[in-house]
């Protein structure tokens, strides 16, 4: 079972506080920071990244795991991504963002969302994304 204390989970509330000042949202005007984490205690950020084209939007989340993976980390790598939002009220990951975790982080690892208030929301990666779609990896199989 994956523990994360609560000094790591302030660190990576912080992180994705900072990541989220630096979101490119002038469509939405919803910005969005993401903190991952690794086995190794490393903290890779994400903020949303908007563009004219709508649908060439990055979201917070996938900008920090696309970093990670820039920076040479790799399938099972990660205990745990925090979303934050500069709101009073909880978000959920997007659909295509648990496909995306999915892919890099384990069934077991934690997704949490907090916001402006002390609430916090945790989830286990395959409670997000139950029977997701897979294909087998080349050095997997
Ligand atoms: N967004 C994220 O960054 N993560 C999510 O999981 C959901 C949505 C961003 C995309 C867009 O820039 C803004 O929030 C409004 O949808």
């Amino acid at each position: 079972m994956i523990k994360i204390s609560d000094k790591v989970l302030g660190s990576l509330k912080e992180a994705a506080r900072q990541a989220a000042q630096n979101a490119y949202a002038p469509y939405s005007n919803f910005s969005v920071g993401a903190a991952l984490l690794t086995e190794d205690d490393v903290i890779y950020v994400g903020c949303n990244v908007e563009n004219a084209s709508f649908g060439l939007t990055n979201c917070a989340e996938r900008t920090a795991l696309y970093s990670a993976v820039a920076d040479g980390r790799g399938r099972g790598d990660f205990l745990a991504l925090l979303l934050y939002t500069p709101s009073a009220a909880l978000h959920s990951p997007c659909g295509a963002c648990r496909q995306v975790l999915a892919e890099f982080l384990a069934a077991e690892s934690l997704v949490y969302s907090t916001c402006d208030t002390d609430e916090t929301l945790v989830w286990h990666m395959d409670e997000l994304l139950p029977d997701l779609f897979e294909m087998p990896v080349a050095d997997e199989v």
